[in-house]
């Protein structure tokens, strides 16, 4: 079931913007800890949808075919000292019509949407908290993911994972829901950004979370087969999904890796947010987590980043930390 890559290289940039982590500002969290949830804000009723089953989705050539056109106009991504190649959300469009399961895509695009509950869910635009997550990564040496078992959960554009790819990850996994954006956009990323050799370290997985826990619960009984590093951005704006997001964190993490989770504080419209999710985690008791970094740009919104770790055997600490430096 491995994909295979081709030998795509390096490619000149037509932009490149740079995403650094000087507006770290040092708030108090008590900033953001006072949003209201309205339950009018509920709103994609997750629970009533019928979602995407999963399935591994494989780098075929029809995919390998589209990269030619898609690779005439790049952005560039500066993150620390890592520089990440990215077709735009309009190139990974242009490419669909030629590759399968477009018509979500197709559907969201005629109604201007960038989420249509259930059909598609938002992975062909690259959100800001990814990039975000990608400079806080790529600036915090200590988190290297040389030799390490990734998912990029969520991955749309999948910059997270080629971040992790680029540090030398032996393995990134890519999830994200829509089959098409895998394809058209993700992939394509992949081809980007590595070589052949390379981009044999990478799977693909579309469909809803809870499937893709299904899915693969037989390749990943083993401690060994876990991932050392989960990393997702932007992925927590439908409060119907955080417990099937929160159990791939926690089925499949390893006891000694961690996950980093980067969102705004609160999705206005669809009323998802950060406290939910952290409630979430706590009520479980499972992990012990710690706001690690967070931005609050112009005062309109707040990114943070969410770092998570099994507690320790003995129940050492069950403290939420927040705030708190790494
Ligand atoms: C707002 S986009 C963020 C994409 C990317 N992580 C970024 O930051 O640019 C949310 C992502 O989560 C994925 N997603 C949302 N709900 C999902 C679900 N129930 N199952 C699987 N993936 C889901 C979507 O496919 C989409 O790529």
């Amino acid at each position: 079931m491995r994909c295979v890559g081709n030998t795509a290289g390096a490619h000149l940039p037509v932009n490149k913007k740079c995403h650094c982590l000087s507006r770290v500002t040092p708030d108090s969290i008590s900033v953001i800890t006072d949003v209201l949830v309205s339950e009018e804000n509920l709103g994609a009723g997750a629970e009533d949808l019928e979602w995407f089953e999963a399935a591994e989705v494989l780098l075929t050539e029809q995919v390998k075919a589209v990269s030619g056109k898609l690779m005439q106009k790049v952005n560039t991504g500066v993150y620390g000292p890592l520089q990440l190649a990215y077709i735009s959300t309009g190139d990974g469009i242009a490419g669909l019509a030629e590759l399968p399961d477009q018509q979500p895509i197709a559907e969201a695009e005629e109604l201007h949407s960038d989420l249509l509950p259930a059909r598609y869910e938002g992975g062909l635009k690259i959100w800001e908290c990814t990039h975000d997550l990608a400079s806080f990564l790529a600036c915090h040496p200590t988190f290297s993911m040389r030799g390490k078992k990734v998912l990029d959960v969520g991955c749309g554009a999948g910059l997270l994972g080629l971040l992790a790819l680029s540090q030398g990850a032996s393995d990134v996994h890519f999830q994200d829901y829509n089959v098409s954006v895998l394809t058209s956009v993700t992939m394509q990323n992949v081809l980007l950004n590595t070589t052949e050799n390379t981009a044999t370290r990478c799977r693909y997985f579309a469909g809803d979370w809870q499937s893709y826990v299904q899915l693969t619960d037989d390749e990943f009984k083993s401690e060994e087969a876990k991932f050392d590093y989960i990393l997702s951005s932007e992925t927590i704006y439908n409060p119907s999904n955080h417990t099937k997001l929160y159990s791939v964190f926690r089925k499949r993490l390893k006891r000694t890796g961690i996950v980093f989770l980067a969102a705004k504080t609160y999705y206005f419209g669809v009323g998802g947010s950060i406290r939910q999710f952290e409630k979430l985690v706590e009520e479980d008791g499972v992990f012990e987590s710690s706001v690690c970094w967070k931005c609050s740009e112009g005062k309109k919104e707040i990114t943070l980043i969410v770092k998570s770790v099994f507690k320790s055997r003995d129940g050492y600490s069950s403290r939420f930390i927040l705030g708190a430096g790494v």
